[in-house]
């Protein structure tokens, strides 16, 4: 059942490429270039004319809700927000009819989420569910939604749910764009492309495994981890954080890069390793001048590069690199290096990575 793997969660990491293909497939067609989903289909009018988009999901889902956010205001120019749906739902939001919601969950039977989105539904909003289990919960309280595809996943911590609602989330939000308008038609062409050579790019990250293996035994005693990511690469440097934390027990916090001079940066020191998400993108000098701020202060850095960048191999102690892409989908190839990291530092300390203590795969209580 774990198709010779040692555990399911490195099965599943490395099932990637399948799942994100799974999840394109019969959706995407680069070619033409065109975007069928059925259920995003019948309410495009909607989505394309909502005032807001709101965003409510827990744990690793809402890390993609906040991917999605970028993506969406970048291409579609609708305001997004996105909420903890624990907090969401207890707090008397301001929901109007029309506003979107679009519910992010692997299980599709997270308490909180699926509780927000049935007070949200009251309200008069059109409630989205991207979700993975079929017949869930959530599936059925929404009014439509995308199924993410990726299979069961077994392991407590996501990973290849992770991704695949990464690639829903930018087929609805390319979809809308370009009905809008909002997005050119040459960038949406290109962005169809660069999605579809998504799966191909993640098998090649794939084998950077053994070197990822290595980079975990040379970094599993330390104490504490810092990840830091900016743009579309933040919510990457929080998923790799709540990865590690899981996953090994040690202490992890995502930062976006440049808030670290406003408090964190004190934390720093020579036993401080630092992963930089730091691929090619529009935010590229900027995170190099924070990673220099790291050096400085004799913080250990690691960073996740996109192939051929001469500049962070001379800054970083320890690097991985991954295929250029642009930066919408990047996260994509991005978050792999930092799942295996958290998996085989895991190994290295004789953790169980299927089940880490005091966790449970969904989290059917408040
Ligand atoms: O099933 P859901 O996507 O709604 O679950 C949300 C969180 O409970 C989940 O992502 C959790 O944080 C995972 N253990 C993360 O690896």
């Amino acid at each position: 059942e774990k198709g010779g793997y040692e555990h399911f969660m490195l099965k599943e990491i490395f099932e990637q490429p399948n799942t994100i293909y799974d999840c394109l497939r019969g959706r995407l067609d680069a070619n033409v270039p065109n975007i069928v989903m059925s259920g995003i289909d019948k309410y495009a009018q909607q989505i394309m004319n909502a005032p807001r988009i709101i965003i409510v999901a827990c744990g690793t889902s809402w890390h993609a809700g906040l991917i999605a956010e970028y993506i969406i205001e970048e291409t579609c120019r609708i305001p997004v927000e996105v909420e903890y749906a624990s907090e969401f739902r207890y707090r008397n939001p301001v929901v109007n009819k029309g506003d979107v919601i679009i519910a992010v969950s692997q299980s599709g039977e997270t308490a909180d989420t699926l509780v927000a989105i049935e007070n949200a539904k009251e309200k008069g909003a059109i409630i989205l569910g991207i979700v993975n289990v079929v017949g869930s919960s959530i599936a059925r309280v929404s009014h439509a939604g995308a199924y993410t595809h990726a299979g069961p996943e077994i392991g407590v911590a996501s990973t290849k749910a992770f991704t695949a609602q990464l690639a829903v989330l930018t087929m609805v939000a390319l979809k809308i764009g370009h009905a809008k308008g909002s997005l050119s038609i040459e960038r949406f062409q290109a962005l169809c492309k660069e999605l579809a050579d998504i799966p191909e790019k993640v098998e090649l990250v794939l084998q950077q495994n053994e070197a990822i293996k290595a980079l975990a035994k040379k970094y599993k005693d330390a104490r504490d981890f810092l990840y830091l990511g900016r743009g579309y690469n933040f919510p990457v440097a929080l998923e790799g954080a709540l990865k590690l934390k899981e996953i090994t027990y040690i202490h992890a916090e995502g930062y976006a890069a440049a808030e670290m001079k406003h408090g964190p940066i004190a934390l720093v020191d020579e036993n401080l390793p630092v992963v930089f998400v730091a691929t090619k993108d529009a935010y590229h000098e900027k995170i190099v001048s924070n990673m220099q701020e790291i050096k400085a202060r004799k913080g250990k850095i690691i960073a996740i590069i996109t192939e051929g960048d001469a500049v962070i191999p001379t800054l970083a102690d320890d690097v991985i690199a991954v295929p250029a892409a642009d930066e919408i989908v990047a996260p994509m190839l991005s978050v792999i290096p930092l799942q295996l990291l958290a998996y085989y530092i895991g190994i290295a300390k004789d953790l169980d990575v299927d089940k880490p203590r005091n966790l449970a795969k969904s989290v059917t209580v408040e």
